[in-house]
């Protein structure tokens, strides 16, 4: 795109048009030629549109006219006859259209300039470039600030998807190569985000949306904005460590006042369990042996016993809070519901998730909120057996598939540390934990709300590491919620 040149820039050319004039005056004035001759004037103003706005079009567009004007009296030959004059007027409105139709032209360009500065402050602000391709593996179109979001200068490498994967992180190449070779293919748009990979070593976000335009001649090709969403990934990384620190603290004092009343309501009936015992042993001396007695002490015994596991019992009452609302469950629904909440969660600890779900499952009957609770549990269980595992790759497979009577089983496989044999018979029991911050409730609540489903919780070794957690929901005829 032209732009006008600076004044001081204007000095030589502006000389080289007054040559260029006088030039064309002087061949004028000495040749019998006109028409051709007052044409060649149609150059000046060409020139001069290159140099100035349209004022100096405008001045020149005017001087050419005077000169052709003066200039005729002067030409050899007859000016007056007939056919001369016709020449001369053809010469002048040829230059006034030229004239006119420069200016129109620059006012166009003026626009489109001013147009191109606000879309690219635009860009730069909305930290979104466009991007347009035809071919694959062919040259792109890109805005300046999708050069900017790729780190290249202008001109420092052509754009091509080549470039594009050059900056991207090596794990999401793949996927961003599968993906522009199935939008070509299918010629569909399509929306992806992925990592790229800076010179300097940082991760940068990004993402990019498309759709098949059809309007380049006929041809099909994608055209696209790039966003740079690092800003807003980084925000909601921050955030969600700031829900997980604030769900952390919580917990912790919720467990902390939980620990105080249950230390509290179980004491009462163990002192009664310890003070009872001591009488039965009395009771049952040789010396004081009365039967009748130590029975009804032993009563005593068993009845804050009783009181004792009623207390656990109502915790766990508690932390189930609702009773089950039975609805029609899709499975595969609600693992995708888990896995895009726990997303950042288990991003933050290197935790990679495969699904390995069955495509057609039926519906079941259940309280969704109470499993995702289990799904919930057993997924950060999973990620929690990974934590201390270096040595390979965390990886956490959740799947579903259909049982051979039609019930739903969900599986959550992980590569940890395992469970021993001593610790398989433990996990279930209220309060067992091996961890510094754990409760030890997580599987416990999880068995209750899947027995409460009619359904069962249990766990096994995985192959050739870690544990396996399943559990079975029966299928609707034999659903007792
Ligand atoms: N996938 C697993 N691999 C190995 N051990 C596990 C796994 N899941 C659970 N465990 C063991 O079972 C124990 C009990 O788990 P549970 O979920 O009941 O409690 P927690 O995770 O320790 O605490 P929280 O109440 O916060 O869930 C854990 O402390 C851990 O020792
Ligand atoms: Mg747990």
């Amino acid at each position: 795109m032209s732009q006008p040149v600076s004044r001081h820039d204007r000095v030589l050319p502006t000389i080289g048009i007054i040559a260029l004039a006088a030039g064309i005056f002087a061949i004028d004035v000495i040749t019998p030629l006109e028409v051709s001759v007052s044409i060649l004037y149609v150059f000046v103003v060409l020139v001069a549109s290159s140099i100035y706005g349209r004022t100096g079009i405008l001045v020149a567009g005017l001087a050419c006219e005077a000169l052709t004007l003066i200039a005729h009296p002067l030409s050899p030959g007859d000016p007056w006859s007939h056919w001369s004059l016709i020449d001369r007027v053809i010469g002048v409105v040829g230059i006034a259209m030229s004239t006119l139709l420069v200016m129109r032209n620059q006012s166009t360009m003026d626009a489109l300039q001013r147009s191109e500065a606000f879309l690219v402050e635009a860009q730069q602000l909305g930290r979104t470039g466009s991007v347009g391709w035809r071919d694959p593996r062919g040259e792109q179109y890109w805005s300046r600030e999708t050069w900017r979001i790729y780190r290249y200068e202008p001109g420092q490498t052509a754009p091509t998807l080549a470039a594009m994967l050059a900056r991207t992180h090596p794990d999401d190449r793949r996927l961003l190569e599968q993906t522009i070779e199935k939008a070509f293919r299918e010629q569909t748009g399509f929306a992806l985000e992925h990592r790229l990979s800076m010179p300097d070593g940082e991760t940068r976000y990004v993402r990019i949306v498309t759709r098949i335009a059809r309007e380049w001649a006929g041809e099909a090709g994608i055209v696209g904005a790039v966003m740079d969403i690092t800003a807003a990934r980084r925000a909601a990384d921050e955030l969600q460590r700031a829900q997980s620190d604030l769900a952390r603290v919580t917990r912790a004092t919720t467990m902390g006042q939980l620990a105080a009343s249950i230390a509290h309501e179980i004491n009462q009936p163990l002192t009664g369990v310890v003070t009872n015992g001591h009488t039965v042993l009395h009771w049952l001396n040789e010396r004081t042996l009365n039967l009748d007695k130590a029975r009804t002490t032993a009563e005593r015994v068993l009845r804050d016993g009783e009181r004792a596991s009623g207390v656990v019992r109502r915790i766990q009452g508690l932390l189930m809070k609702t009773p089950p609302q039975a609805t029609d469950i899709d499975l595969n629904e609600l693992i995708g519901g888990v896995l895009d909440l726990l997303q950042t969660e288990l991003r933050l600890r290197d935790v990679a998730v495969q699904t390995e779900l069955a495509p057609a499952l039926p519906a079941f009957l259940g309280d969704s909120v109470q499993l995702q609770q289990v799904v919930l549990n057993l997924v950060i269980n999973g990620a929690d057996a990974m934590s201390e595992v270096t040595s390979r790759p965390k990886v956490l497979v959740v799947g579903s598939r259909e049982g051979d009577d039609g019930e739903g089983v969900v599986f959550v496989r992980d590569s940890g540390i395992g469970l021993d044999r001593e610790t398989v018979d433990k996990i279930f029991s209220p309060f067992f934990t091996t961890k510094a911050r754990g409760m030890g409730m997580g599987l416990t609540i999880c068995r209750s709300i899947i027995e409460a489903h009619g359904g069962r919780l249990w766990a096994s070794p995985a192959e050739p590491h870690g544990a396996q957690f399943q559990f079975i929901l029966p299928n609707k005829a034999h659903a007792d919620l």
